[in-house]
C-alpha cells in the first residue's frame, strides 16, 4: 500500500519506518528541508532505540522515501496520517497551526482517493475541522467531494521505546465514519497485532478524546505516588518498598508508581494541560485533574527546595559545583521537552552555582539551549570533578551501576541528591556517601 506520513518527528518517523518494513510503500513528508535532506543522507534527526535500521532497511529495500514535496507524496496514496507536531498555545491550549497548514496544502495536491488520519493529538472536532477544510480546498480547485475520507488514529507510542511500542501495540484505536475505512486500518495494522494488541473501532470524537483520557490517567498515578512520596518521607517510611505493595496490587499494577521528579515530555504536561483549558472553556470543574498538574510543578520545586535546603539556603548554592546526570526527560531518548533537568539548571543558574551536565543521548539539544552557561562533560566521571553535589535527574542505565569508588574520587563532597530513587540508599550510606532519594 502506498502511504503518505505527513511530519517526520517523533511520531512520524517511527510510523514511516515501521510501516515499511512490513512492505508499504512510504513517503514522509516534513516542512523542515535540513530534516528530510540529512534523513536522505540516513541522518536521524532524534534518537530512538531500534529506528536508524529499520530506517536503513527501509532505504535498501526502496521502500521509504523522503521528500518536502507533498505532491510527488500523495499521488496514489492510500492513507495520509497527519504526524505534526500540536504544541501548547500560550493561552495554554493545544495549538493547530501546523495541523491545519498540513490540511491546507495536503488539499492543493490531491489527485486521487485516499484516508486522511490524524495520528497527532489534536481536540475533539479537529478532525472534522480538517475534513471540512479539504472539502473547501478541493471545491476551490473544481473537485467533488467523495476523494477522501477522515479517520482518527491516535498514537500511544512512548519515546524511548516507539519502536517496540509501534511493533507491539496494545490497542490500535480507530475512530471512523464508515466502516470501509476501518477495515483498510485494520488491514494496515495487522502485521502488529498477530502477537497481541487489540483493534478498538468508535466513532472519531472519542477516538480523539481517548488519547487526552489516557495521558491524564497516567499523568494521575505520577503525581499521586509523588504525594504519597513526600508524605512517606516524613513519617520515615520509604516509598520503594510501598511501591512494590501497590504494584502487586492487579486492580493497581505496577506501571507508572516510581516516585521521583515527576512527569516531563512533549505529551503528558501538554494534554493535561488541554484538558483543564477544555475544562475552563466548557465551564466543566476538573479539581482533580488541575492537582494532577499542580503536584507534577510542586515535585521539581520541593526536590529543588530539599537541595538548597542542604546548602543552608538558595543563596548558598552560589559558586557551588553542582554535577547533573541526565537531561532528557526519561531514559532512551534525547527529547529535552519538558524535562525536569531544565526547571532545575535555571534555578540553580539563577543562584549562580555552575553547573556540569552529563547525558548520554541530550547534550546536542541540551546545547543549544544553555549554550556556555553550562559545562558539558564528555562522560559521567569527568562531569563530577570537583562536584560539591550530584543531582541524578534521568534514570539512564547507564547511572544505576557506577563506579562508586571514582565517583567520590572526582567528587569534591560525596553527596547525591536522586530525583529517580535509583540507589539503594542504605547501599550509599554504607560507602560514605550522602544520599537523598525523593520519599525514602
Ligand atoms: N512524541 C511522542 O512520544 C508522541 C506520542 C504520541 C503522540 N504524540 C503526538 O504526535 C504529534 C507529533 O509529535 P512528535 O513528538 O512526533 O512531534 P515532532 O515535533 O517530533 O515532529 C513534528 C514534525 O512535523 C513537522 N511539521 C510541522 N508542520 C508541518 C507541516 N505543515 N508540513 C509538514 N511537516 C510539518 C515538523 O517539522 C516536525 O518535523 C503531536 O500531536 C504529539 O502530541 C507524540
Amino acid at each position: 500500500m502506498k502511504i503518505t506520513i505527513v511530519g517526520t518527528g517523533y511520531v512520524g518517523l517511527v510510523t514511516g519506518a515501521c510501516l515499511a518494513d512490513t512492505g508499504n510503500e512510504i513517503w514522509c513528508v516534513d516542512k523542515n528541508e535540513s530534516k528530510i535532506r540529512n534523513l536522505e543522507k540516513g541522518i536521524l534527526p532524534l534518537y530512538e532505540p531500534g529506528l536508524e535500521s529499520l530506517v536503513q532497511n527501509g532505504f535498501k529495500k526502496e521502500t521509504l522515501f523522503f521528500t518536502t514535496e507533498i505532491a510527488q507524496a500523495v499521488k496514489n496514496t492510500a492513507i495520509c496520517f497527519l504526524c505534526v507536531d500540536t504544541p501548547l498555545s500560550k493561552e495554554g491550549s493545544p495549538d493547530l497551526t501546523n495541523i491545519f497548514a498540513a490540511t491546507e496544502v495536503l488539499g492543493a495536491h490531491l489527485t486521487s482517493p485516499c484516508l486522511i488520519v490524524t495520528k497527532s493529538t489534536v481536540p475533539v472536532g479537529t478532525t472534522k475541522k480538517i475534513k471540512e477544510i479539504l472539502e473547501k480546498k478541493l471545491r476551490e480547485r473544481n473537485i467533488i467531494a467523495g476523494l477522501f475520507s477522515v479517520a482518527s488514529n491516535p498514537e500511544f507510542l512512548r519515546e524511548g521505546s516507539a519502536v517496540q511500542d509501534f511493533q507491539h501495540p496494545d490497542r490500535i484505536v480507530a475512530g471512523v465514519e464508515k466502516t470501509q475505512d476501518a477495515e483498510l486500518l485494520e488491514k494496515l495494522y495487522k502485521p502488529f497485532l498477530r502477537m497481541h494488541g487489540c483493534f478498538l473501532k468508535m466513532d472519531i470524537p472519542s477516538a480523539e478524546f481517548a488519547k487526552y483520557a489516557a495521558n491524564t490517567m497516567l499523568a494521575s498515578r505520577i503525581s499521586l505516588i509523588n504525594e504519597l512520596a513526600n508524605l512517606s518521607e516524613h513519617v520515615g517510611a520509604d516509598i520503594d518498598p510501598i511501591r512494590e505493595v501497590l504494584g502487586q496490587d492487579p486492580r493497581i499494577g505496577p506501571h507508572f508508581l516510581l516516585a521521583g521528579l515527576g512527569y516531563g515530555g512533549s505529551c503528558l504536561p501538554k494534554d493535561v494541560q488541554a484538558l483543564i483549558r477544555l475544562g475552563e472553556e466548557k465551564k466543566v470543574s476538573l479539581p482533580m485533574i488541575s492537582a494532577i498538574q499542580k503536584t507534577n510543578q510542586n515535585q521539581r520545586e520541593l526536590f529543588f527546595k530539599k537541595l538548597a535546603n542542604h546548602f543552608g539556603s538558595e543563596e548558598n548554592l552560589r559558586d557551588k559545583t553542582i554535577a547533573i546526570w541526565g537531561l532528557s526527560f526519561k531514559p532512551e531518548t534525547d527529547d529535552i521537552r519538558e524535562s525536569p533537568a531544565f526547571s532545575i539548571i535555571e534555578k540553580l543558574l539563577q543562584y549562580e552555582a555552575r553547573v556540569r551536565v552529563f547525558d548520554p543521548q541530550a547534550l546536542d539539544k541540551t546545547r543549544d539551549i544553555f549554550q556556555k552557561s553550562i559545562y558539558f562533560a564528555e562522560d559521567p566521571y569527568s562531569c563530577l570533578e570537583k562536584a560539591d553535589c550530584l543531582l541524578v535527574l534521568t534514570e539512564w542505565d547507564i547511572f544505576k551501576k557506577p563506579d562508586f569508588l571514582k565517583m567520590k574520587q572526582a567528587m569534591t563532597t560525596p553527596l547525591i541528591f536522586d530525583g529517580r530513587n535509583i540507589y539503594s540508599k542504605a547501599f550509599l550510606h554504607e560507602n560514605g556517601f550522602i544520599y537523598k532519594g525523593v520519599g525514602r
